[in-house]
């Protein structure tokens, strides 16, 4: 639908500082908390953290002031505001708000199991503790049996309360819930930092986090801490597109740019820094990377150590919000475009688009680690050696981190650095001299000759040796 509809009301920011705290909202999610911890593990720690701060700092940064820039001169959704600012791209925006949509899956679910995991610390933690592999398998369904609390009711009130959050617009739902769960989260993270780094054997965990060994160099890693950190920082989903055009022009890009990735880094490291050494002072646990490991082997360093009960209801309190906050930017990506393309009332946008997450959603933990009651549907794959079966769980986060993500970074890229032109976007980021920008010129470079063949291996990375992107 190419036409623009002129009459809508768009929301706006009420200032500056709520702005840089919905993006950091959106930045700091399940990817930043729980999987940054595990990368950085396999990655070799210390190198692992240098690399990415190195290409969050040459690349990250850069596409995400690229991202804010084409929001904000535009003013709309992100399918408009790329076909605003040039003829013919707005499949660059469709690409982010199909990316969006395919991540929400996972990310209702997921963010559905922590909040059933805050209820569980609330209320059973001694069951969680007796055996966490088979509370977890409970949860998701791959024991006996319908899993009704983690495919049906913990999903569907992650998913309703995003939507209520979506519902009081961009200043008094998403910029206010921010406010408030950022400056919460952030404190939860010290708070818990400081009492695992008081476990017995932690500090080993830290050295090792943070001492580098440039002999465990090498092109995977590098990927690794590129699709980490392009995941992380919400880039190339037109998440960020969308939040830039909420911003008025009088907004200084290239600060907020500075404090949002510091901001996500931040959490990043710390969040390392709790886990990491955690695992290290828990001789019965190894380290791992995701769901299972954030459901069940955590909940053997909670059970050990004293307090437990309290650090892993604070972990996962952090979690929820974490998810809350970044599942609302998602979100706001579809429901703008839904709302300002489609014409749908925002009202219905925001209904429709929960109802289809939810159900499309359940689909997913209904195939998570082969529950019982699994689609029979099949699904596949492919990398170099060959097409493979997958669940359904499975070929969504393939989808997602494989092809959609790194496919919509790359063109949102070759888009801000060719296409739009740097030219153009350097003078919305300076705004007739109000701002100085005086790495302009690195800036260009970066954008137009190191992001798109950086991102293009991600994306040949992932499709043909099966690097994993988030
Ligand atoms: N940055 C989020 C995380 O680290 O979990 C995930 C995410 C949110 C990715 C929004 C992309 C996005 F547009």
């Amino acid at each position: 639908m190419a036409k623009e509809r002129k009459n809508i009301q768009r929301g706006c920011w009420s200032s500056n500082q709520g702005f840089i705290l919905a993006a950091a909202g959106s930045a700091v999610g399940l990817g930043t908390i729980w999987k940054f911890p595990g990368k950085a593990y396999t990655g070799g720690g210390g190198i692992f953290c240098l690399l990415y701060l190195l290409v969050t700092l040459l690349l990250g940064l850069v596409l995400m002031l690229g991202e804010f820039a084409v929001g904000r001169a535009a003013q709309k959704n992100c399918v408009a505001a790329f076909r605003h600012l040039r003829k013919g791209w707005a499949w660059v925006g469709f690409l982010g708000v199909f990316s969006s949509l395919i991540v929400m899956l996972y990310y209702a679910e997921v963010g559905g199991w922590v909040l059933a995991y805050v209820i569980a610390y609330l209320r059973e933690p001694e069951l969680v503790f007796a055996d966490p592999s088979a509370y977890f398998a409970e949860l998701t369904g791959q024991g006996e049996g319908f899993p009704w609390e983690g495919a049906l009711l913990f999903p569907l009130i992650f998913m309703l309360l995003t939507a209520f959050v979506l519902s009081g617009g961009v200043r008094g739902g998403i910029e206010k819930f921010n406010a408030l769960a950022m400056p919460l989260l952030l404190l939860f993270l010290f708070v818990l930092a400081f009492a695992t780094l008081s476990l017995p054997g932690a500090e080993e965990g830290l050295r090792f986090l943070f001492s580098v060994d440039f002999s465990k160099l090498n092109a995977s890693t590098l990927l690794s801490a590129l699709g980490q950190c392009f995941f992380s920082l919400s880039l190339g989903m037109s998440v960020m597109v969308t939040y830039g055009s909420y911003l008025s022009s009088g907004e200084n890009l290239l600060r907020s740019v500075w404090a949002i990735t510091g901001l996500d880094t931040l959490v990043a490291f710390l969040s390392a820094a709790i886990v990491v050494p955690a695992v290290f002072a828990t001789p019965q646990i190894s380290m791992g990377e995701g769901g299972s490991f954030t459901f069940t082997a955590l909940a053997t360093v909670f059970s050990g150590m004293p307090g437990g009960v309290y650090a892993g209801l604070l972990f996962y309190i952090l979690l929820f919000f974490a998810a809350l906050t970044s599942s609302v930017s998602l979100m706001e990506a579809i429901v703008s475009f839904l709302s300002e393309e489609w014409g749908l009332p925002r009202r219905l946008a925001i209904r429709s688009s929960t109802a289809l997450i939810f159900l499309l959603g359940m689909a997913y933990t209904l195939s998570y680690g082969g529950s019982a009651a699994a689609l029979p549907l099949r699904f596949f794959w492919f990398d170099s050696g060959g097409v493979y079966p997958v669940s359904l769980a499975e070929f969504i986060e393939l989808l997602a981190d494989r092809l959609a993500i790194p496919l919509a970074a790359l063109a949102s890229c070759l888009f801000v650095g060719w296409v739009w032109g740097t030219d153009s976007a350097c003078r919305e980021i300076r705004q007739q001299g109000k701002f100085s920008f005086s790495w302009a010129g690195l800036w260009s470079f970066l954008i137009k000759y190191l992001a798109p063949p950086a991102i293009a291996c991600i994306l040949l990375g992932g499709l043909f040796f099966g690097l994993s992107l988030s």
